[in-house]
């Protein structure tokens, strides 16, 4: 039977108990002397693959821990859970489904059957359709309806209808078109929704209303505004089609809406929404940088699902980054991970893989309905280095947490300013090695002494200058972010993830735990604008409404 429909429980497994007697025996297990015994270990514990360059040697690992992670990763299945994965098997077992993002970036002649029927030609029909569409568009053609061509694009989606093409097209910039700027609408803010259309003119606005379910709360209500403002601006019913495009599966809910079917662009129930930048929920993207650089980004990332289906477990990529958050989430009690782009451009990736991650692992139940006997999925945070060493990496150098760290960094900078991205480079590699060395207590002595301290100065301030260190780091480095490596990048993070719900025994690719918290707010929406005799359930939501109504009161 396949993993997800008989999952087994990892922790019984030899391998979990081989990691767990290892885990003890690495006890006094130091990064310097690691690296003081073993001249060879930066390039015994690097690899390329996809122009990414990963150095995971500042991690508390040895030869022996990497073979053991593997024999775990072989033991749970990962071989045969990769071919189901790209084979389109029901890997999303609790919607019977299967998960088939990789097949958005795959050529046409790679068939690939779905309930018997080869998607690829369906895939690439889209794809035409977008190509149509920003030619269209990029070339002037498309008018609004004061014969004006389009000069801006408003994305209104949310989750990952948004916070995929929000990472892309922002961290590939250096790639936009000319005279195409892009906008993301996601939340239902009426504060967002003010600030944007300030910016617009309806004339030459383009909405993309991007929604896999056309369901979405703050999507159809962000969408119902855009429509009233573009009204009110002077747009008509009759050119609404000119202004006004949908992404979805549901084509019913976006014909409803007004849309017309011919500028409906399909999504399929067998790609999840935190995977979907690669289909027509990526229009955003290709509208900013170009159908061709649009196409670079796929095959950067079909670059990668190559690799990850192909190379030996030793020297894979997402399998050593997944099995190093198992082993520092199930036998070194990790409970976060930090995601630290050290590049203006990957600013929002952290965000992205928020999503990725935590939607995907943030699961406490197995395929079969069973309880996890184990820890799943990490807090993922972070943000764009060098502002965090200036908010968070104290507690990363000197809290109580052990808290693994990717550091991403681009070796080029697009805009060299004097030695910035010198200082940029440096500071990234300084923090992980930080976090690997630390600082003893004698070196913090010394290092008083050495400013000419006195003792008693120099006693009582060591301590608090004390760096534990010792703490794992991965640093990914590429060339400079490019269509093509940022497609392997957010590629390689997806199958990351996967393993890990493989080694959990986890569903990845639903997410039912989003919609108990839909369903109430729909209830205390009622109680807020209309009378509801009965009381809420908690007295503190009762409270906060009662709050509300008496401002809005009259
Ligand atoms: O948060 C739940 C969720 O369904 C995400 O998985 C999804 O990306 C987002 O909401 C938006 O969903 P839709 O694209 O259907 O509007």
């Amino acid at each position: 039977m396949a993993y997800y429909q008989n999952p087994l429980d990892a922790t019984t497994l030899p391998a979990w108990q081989a990691l767990s007697e290892h885990r003890d025996a690495m006890q006094n297990f130091t990064l310097r002397q690691a690296f003081a015994e073993d001249s060879q270990r930066f390039s015994e514990f690097s690899m390329t693959s996809s122009s990414l360059f990963l150095d995971y040697s500042k991690n508390l690992i040895s030869r022996e821990t990497r073979t053991l992670l593997v024999n775990l990763a072989r033991e749970c299945g990962l071989e045969q859970a990769i071919r189901a994965l790209f084979d389109g098997e029901l890997v999303n077992s609790s919607e019977g489904r299967p998960a088939l993002h990789t097949a958005l970036r795959r050529p046409v002649s790679e068939r690939l059957a779905v309930n018997g029927v080869n998607v690829m030609p369906e895939v690439h029909r889209v794809l035409n359709q977008m190509t149509e569409l920003v030619g269209r568009i990029h070339s002037g053609m498309w008018r609004g309806y004061s014969e004006k061509p389009i000069t801006d694009i408003v994305n209104i989606g949310i989750g990952g209808s948004f916070l995929g093409p929000q990472l892309v097209s922002e961290a590939l910039l250096p790639f936009a078109q000319k005279g195409v700027s892009c906008h993301y609408l996601a939340n239902i803010d009426g504060s967002e929704f003010h600030e944007l259309v300030g910016k617009l003119r309806a004339e030459t606005t383009l909405f993309i209303v991007s929604s896999k379910t056309f369901g979405t709360l703050e999507t159809l209500k962000n969408a119902q505004a855009a429509r009233a403002w573009y009204l009110a601006q002077g747009g008509s019913e009759e050119s609404l089609h000119r202004h006004f495009i949908a992404v979805s599966s549901n084509r019913e809910a976006a014909q409803a809406f007004g849309i017309r079917a011919e500028n409906i662009f399909p999504m399929w129930d067998w790609v999840g929404g935190r995977y979907s930048l690669w289909s027509a929920i990526g229009l955003p993207i290709a509208l900013a940088i170009g159908m061709s650089n649009f196409k670079e980004l796929l095959s950067g990332a079909y670059s990668m699902d190559q690799h990850f289906q192909s190379a030996p477990f030793e020297r894979n990529m997402p399998v050593i980054l997944g099995m190093l958050g198992v082993w520092y989430g199930n036998f070194w009690g990790a409970q976060s991970h930090a995601i630290l782009p050290y590049d203006h451009y990957l600013r929002n990736i952290t965000k992205h893989l928020q999503q990725l991650d935590m939607e995907s692992n943030g699961k406490s139940v197995r395929h079969d309905g069973s309880a996890v006997g184990t820890d799943t999925g990490p807090v993922i945070w972070g943000g764009v280095g060098c502002n965090g060493q200036h908010a968070y990496h104290q507690l990363l150098h000197q809290g109580t947490q052990l808290i693994p760290a990717d550091f991403i960094v681009p070796v080029v900078s697009y805009n060299p300013v004097a030695d910035h991205h010198q200082w940029l480079y440096a500071n990234c590699l300084s923090q992980s090695q930080a976090l690997m060395l630390g600082k003893t207590r004698s070196e913090a002595e010394a290092e008083l002494r050495a400013k000419g301290l006195l003792e008693d100065e120099v006693q009582r301030l060591a301590p608090h200058k004390v760096i534990p260190g010792n703490r794992p780091s991965n640093t990914l480095v590429l060339e400079r972010v490019s269509p093509r490596r940022l497609g392997a990048l957010v590629a390689m993070y997806e199958h990351k993830v996967f393993v890990q719900s493989v080694i959990w025994g986890i569903n990845a690719f639903d997410q039912w735990g989003v919609e108990l918290g839909k369903e109430m707010g729909k209830n205390v929406y009622q109680r807020m604008t209309s009378w509801d005799p009965e009381p809420a359930e908690d007295a503190s939501t009762q409270g906060l409404i009662d709050y509300f109504r008496g401002r809005h009161r009259g």
